[in-house]
């Protein structure tokens, strides 16, 4: 996946001297007066899809593939993404939870316009904060099509050890995405376990008109469709990725839920997980055997591999729809994987936010100001979702000035599960459901499930006209589910 080897990388950077030059294959990178620049170039553009098994999908994608590369950076250097746009539709790129500088941060009409048809944009920013994170459109529907990809800032120093590293990004797939079905069940009043479509299931609902101009058209909201099923790095579950291992090996695994709408159980069969960061920040390591990854959510784990056999690691999304990667020991030559575990057994078992606690001992200083956010919606309109009962733009805005401490206590009121996520900045998250964390940790994106609540500190660190704060349930965020931060 990388396009370059660290080797490779580390060999070259040295040759280069302090000569300003560029390589034009994809990763190559210059090195100027400041840092280093890494340099990729991105072409957004119509290709069909094939997860291996059902029907090729009319997909969007950065360079053909689903997902896009990988692009790593390391820490302390510039990344320099060149974003050609061969969409019918114009878009952009959010690198979901960097702490980019306002410009850069690839929201349409509030960051930037959006890059036409046949337009290009750069796209470039200082890597500062080491992590696992991901890159999207932030254009409309588009991001159940593909448009999406991992974006690594390795640390200057690693701390891990490890022998093996591995990102996964799943994702809900759609084999004709110009024709989504609705869910009926959208609004959650069928409990969860009503939203996942099964197969090519036949929809009696009618879908909606296909953009025909090139402006994304948002209005009406869609209502969130039902998927296909569930893929891993572009893979379906008959054609199951798989990670070779030798007795003894220490496996970093970087989990993406990449994913529109939704939620997934993380587990693997025969081994715990040490979890080691959420969203890409460090976290005192934690055992678990099952992690609930919501839409726009990362966790690093290490495994230790040490027990022989074909294993498997599974996402399971509500309503039962799975994807397999499995692990295979050295010299294991067996076609049939072992037993997963029970998705209930992961459901009871999965780490709790409560439980994390962040890697560096914090006090929680005292907020400047403080708001409560209800989230709401879904009934009776299942593409209407709002925060305080509002719409945005409608919503009211967080004011902060810089270097204040704003405390956001939300709490979910609806019946579906709502990751929120901030652009620009980390949320420190200090207590969940009533149980304050030990250490606050850093993340950019939490999940609320139906009546769970949390208190999310916010430090006014990057200024910037208007920061998002939305839902990463893609349809609940073009229905209405966000607010902005406003510096004033
Ligand atoms: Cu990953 Cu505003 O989004
Ligand atoms: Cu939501």
């Amino acid at each position: 996946m990388n396009p370059l080897s660290r080797r490779d990388f580390l060999g070259a950077a040295a040759g280069l001297g302090a000569g300003a030059f560029w390589i034009t294959r994809p990763g190559g990178f210059r090195v100027g007066p400041g840092s280093p620049v890494r340099e990729y170039r991105l072409t957004a553009r119509p290709a069909d899809w094939d997860i291996g098994g059902g029907p090729t999908a009319p997909a969007w994608t950065y360079n053909g593939t689903v997902p896009g590369p990988e692009l790593r950076v390391r820490e302390g250097e510039t990344l320099r993404v060149i974003l050609h746009n061969e969409l019918p539709e114009p878009t952009t790129i959010h690198w979901h939870g960097v702490p980019v500088p306002f410009p850069m941060d690839g929201v349409p009409d509030l960051t930037q316009p959006a890059v036409p048809p046949g337009g290009t944009f750069t796209y470039q920013f200082v890597a500062r904060a080491p992590g696992t994170y991901w890159y999207h459109t932030h254009v409309g529907y588009q991001l159940d099509r593909g448009l999406y990809g991992a974006i690594i800032v390795e640390p200057s120093h690693e701390m891990l050890k490890y022998d093996q590293e591995h990102t996964l990004v799943f994702d809900d797939w759609l084999f004709d995405p110009d024709h989504p079905r609705p869910n009926p069940n959208a609004s959650g009043m069928m409990g969860m376990e009503g939203i996942m479509g099964g197969g090519m299931m036949g929809g009696g609902m009618s879908p909606g008109k296909p953009d025909s101009s090139t402006k994304p058209q948002h209005k009406p909201p869609r209502v969130e469709p039902l998927y296909d099923g569930l893929i891993v790095n572009g893979r379906g579950d008959r054609s199951a990725t798989e990670l070779r291992v030798r007795r003894g090996d220490r496996l970093r695994l970087r989990l993406i839920n990449a994913g529109s709408s939704l939620p997934l159980l993380i587990q693997v069969a025969g081994h715990e997980m040490q979890v080691t960061h959420a969203d890409g920040q460090p976290i005192d390591p934690g055992k678990t055997r099952a992690v609930t990854l919501g839409m726009g959510e990362r966790w690093d784990v290490l495994i230790e591999a040490q027990n022989p056999g074909l294993w498997p690691l599974t996402a399971t999304a509500p309503g039962g729809a799975r994807v397999t990667t499995l692990i295979r020991y050295d010299g294991v030559r067996s076609t049939r994987p072992e037993p997963g575990p029970r998705e209930a057994d992961g459901r009871e078992e999965t780490l709790r936010y409560d439980e994390l606690a962040g890697a560096t001992p914090s006090s929680v200083p005292v907020p400047d100001r403080v708001y409560d956010l209800q989230l709401s919606g879904g009934m009776p309109d299942p593409a209407r979702w709002t925060i305080n009962h509002r719409v945005h733009p409608d919503t009211e805005p967080i004011l902060v000035r810089t270097g204040q401490r704003v405390r956001l206590r939300l709490s979910n009121m609806s019946m579906m599960p709502h990751p929120m996520h901030l652009h620009g900045h980390f949320l420190q998250l200090v207590s969940f459901n009533g149980r304050r964390l030990s250490t606050p940790v850093r993340k950019d994106t939490v999940m609320f499930g139906h009546m769970e609540g949390g208190i999310l500190d916010v430090v006014a660190d990057n200024p910037g006209a208007r920061w998002l704060f939305h839902c990463h349930n893609l349809y609940h965020h073009m229905a209405g589910m966000a607010t902005e931060l406003r510096y004033g």
